[in-house]
């Protein structure tokens, strides 16, 4: 992450936030994973305090939780942007020009892959092939996929609409 702060939030809102969803789970057998899933979707990540009071919660230490998440790569552990944008690396998308992508969108957005900007709107991500390389080279921005020449005024419309 290029240097940002997670999102303050208090040990109230926090709390609040999370009881529905510990009041989901609390006592159901194998539903850590579920509980993991709703937690980074309400805070957009496994926030750490609230990673400490699920674990209080089900009395297991928080390890055992970090763990189990870290097994899976669809937790993350830093906060993420509201924009995700993935740039595909598999080979059509390589040779069809991926590599120059990434530098571009690098500078326009000026984070390296796998960072998010401080204001917390973008995070760029290189993904292995996504499944359409006739479209090639592919851009994901959130589920949608971008071609090349789209691209920079996708970009710009996501940029302005922070601003
Ligand atoms: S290699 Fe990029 S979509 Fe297949």
């Amino acid at each position: 992450m290029a240097g940002s702060e997670s999102p303050v939030i208090t040990a109230d809102e926090l709390a609040e936030r999370l009881a529905p969803i510990l009041s989901k789970y609390l006592g159901k057998e194998g539903a850590v994973i579920s509980l993991l899933q709703d937690v980074q979707e309400e805070f957009g990540f496994l926030e750490e305090r609230a990673m400490t009071a699920v674990a209080d919660a089900l009395r297991l230490p928080v390890s055992h939780l970090y763990g189990v998440a870290s097994f899976y790569a669809q937790f993350y552990f830093e906060p993420r942007g509201r924009n995700i944008v993935r740039i595909c690396t598999g080979t059509a998308c390589h040779i069809r020009g991926a590599p120059a992508i990434q530098t571009t969108l690098e500078e326009e957005l000026g984070i390296s892959a796998g960072e998010t900007t401080d204001d917390l709107e973008f995070t760029l991500e290189t993904v292995n092939c996504v499944g359409c390389c006739a479209l090639a080279p592919v851009v994901m921005v959130g589920d949608q996929v971008v071609r090349r020449k789209e691209l920079q005024k996708v970009i710009n419309a996501l940029k302005e609409t922070e601003e």
